[in-house]
C-alpha cells in the first residue's frame, strides 16, 4: 500500500480504502464532528462508526458539508447487540441510514456475535441477523456486509448461508493478532480489520516498539498502523486529536524490515482492550 486511497477488494469485488479512521469512543457532538472534518481534510476517505458509539448524526453533521463526491467516501457502521435479528436489524440499518444522512452504506457490520454463553439460539440469532443484512445487501442499500469480532466458530453458521461475509473486524495489535481467526478469514477470502490497532493507546509506551520505530523517524502509532497494512490487515486507529490524526496518517513513506515484521508478530500478549466475544 502506496497512498491513503489504495484499496484492498474484498471478495465481492468492492473496494476499501486501505486505511479507515476509528471513532469508537469519540464523543457525540462537537469533539466527533471536529475529528471527522480534520480526518477528511488529511486525507482519509474511510470512516468506521457504530450505532453504539453514539456517535452517528456527529458524523453525518461532519460528513453532510465535505466537497466531497459521496462516492468517493467509505463509511462503515455497524448493528448493536440490542437488535439482533432480521426486524430489529431493519429498523436498526434506517435509523444508521438517518442519522448520517446517507442513503446507503459502503459496509455493515454485526458489531458482536451472539455466543453460546449468553443466548441459547445464538447461531439462528446471528443467521436471522445476517438475512437481514443480506437483504439490504442485495438490494443495493449496503455495498459490503460483514461482522465485527466474529471467531471461526461464530463465523461457520454464516459460511453455509448465500452470501459469506467480506469483512471481520476484530482488536489486532502487536501481542493480539487473533493467528486462528486471521488464518481462517485468510482461507475464506474475509478481509481482516483491526480495531484499536494502538491497543487503545496500550502500545504507545512500549519500550520494545519505541525502539523499532525510532529506527525509522516514526512514532509508535505510525509503526503499528504501518504493521497492520504490511501483515494485509486494515487498520481503524482512532484519534480526537488534529496532530494525531494526521499522523497517523502519515505512513506510507516507509517500511519495516522483515526482520522487524517478525520481532513485532513474536512479541506475546502485553495488553489491550480486554474484551472478548464470549466473555464480555
Ligand atoms: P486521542 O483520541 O485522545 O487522540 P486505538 O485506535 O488503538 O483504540 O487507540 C486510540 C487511543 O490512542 C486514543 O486514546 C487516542 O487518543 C490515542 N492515540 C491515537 N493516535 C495517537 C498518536 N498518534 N499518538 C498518541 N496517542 C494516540
Amino acid at each position: 500500500m502506496e497512498r491513503i486511497t489504495d484499496t484492498y477488494i474484498l471478495n465481492n469485488g468492492y473496494h476499501i480504502p486501505c486505511l479507515g479512521f476509528g471513532t469508537w469512543q469519540s464523543p457525540n457532538g462537537e469533539t466527533a464532528t471536529a475529528a471527522v472534518r480534520t480526518a477528511v481534510r488529511a486525507g482519509y476517505r474511510h470512516i468506521d462508526t457504530a450505532a453504539a458509539y453514539k456517535n452517528e448524526s456527529s458524523i453525518g453533521e461532519a460528513l453532510k458539508p465535505v466537497d466531497i463526491p459521496r462516492a468517493e467516501l467509505f463509511i462503515t457502521s455497524k448493528v448493536w447487540d440490542d437488535s439482533r435479528g432480521y426486524e430489529k436489524t431493519m429498523k436498526s440499518f434506517q435509523k444508521t441510514l438517518d442519522d448520517l444522512q446517507t442513503d446507503y452504506l459502503d459496509l455493515y457490520l454485526i458489531h458482536w456475535p451472539a455466543t453460546k454463553y449468553r443466548c441459547p439460539d445464538w447461531e439462528a440469532v446471528n443467521v436471522d441477523t445476517w438475512r437481514a443484512m443480506t437483504e439490504l445487501y442485495k438490494k443495493g442499500y449496503i455495498k459490503s456486509i460483514g461482522v465485527s469480532n466474529f471467531l471461526p466458530e461464530h463465523l461457520e453458521a454464516l459460511m453455509q448461508t448465500e452470501i459469506i461475509p467480506m469483512v471481520d473486524q476484530i482488536e489486532y495489535h502487536p501481542g493480539q493478532m487473533q493467528e486462528e481467526t486471521v488464518d481462517y478469514c485468510r482461507k475464506h477470502d474475509i478481509l481482516v480489520e483491526a480495531w484499536s490497532p494502538l491497543g487503545t493507546g496500550r502500545m504507545l509506551t512500549d519500550r520494545r516498539l519505541q525502539d523499532i520505530a525510532s529506527k525509522y523517524g516514526k512514532s509508535v502509532a505510525q509503526l503499528c498502523i504501518r504493521w497492520c497494512l504490511q501483515n494485509g490487515v486494515l487498520p481503524l486507529p482512532k484519534s480526537v486529536t488534529p496532530s494525531r490524526i494526521v499522523e497517523n496518517a502519515d505512513i506510507f513513506d516507509f517500511h519495516l524490515s522483515d526482520e522487524d515484521m517478525v520481532t513485532i508478530n513474536s512479541m506475546p500478549y502485553f495488553g489491550g482492550s480486554g474484551l472478548h466475544p464470549n466473555t464480555r
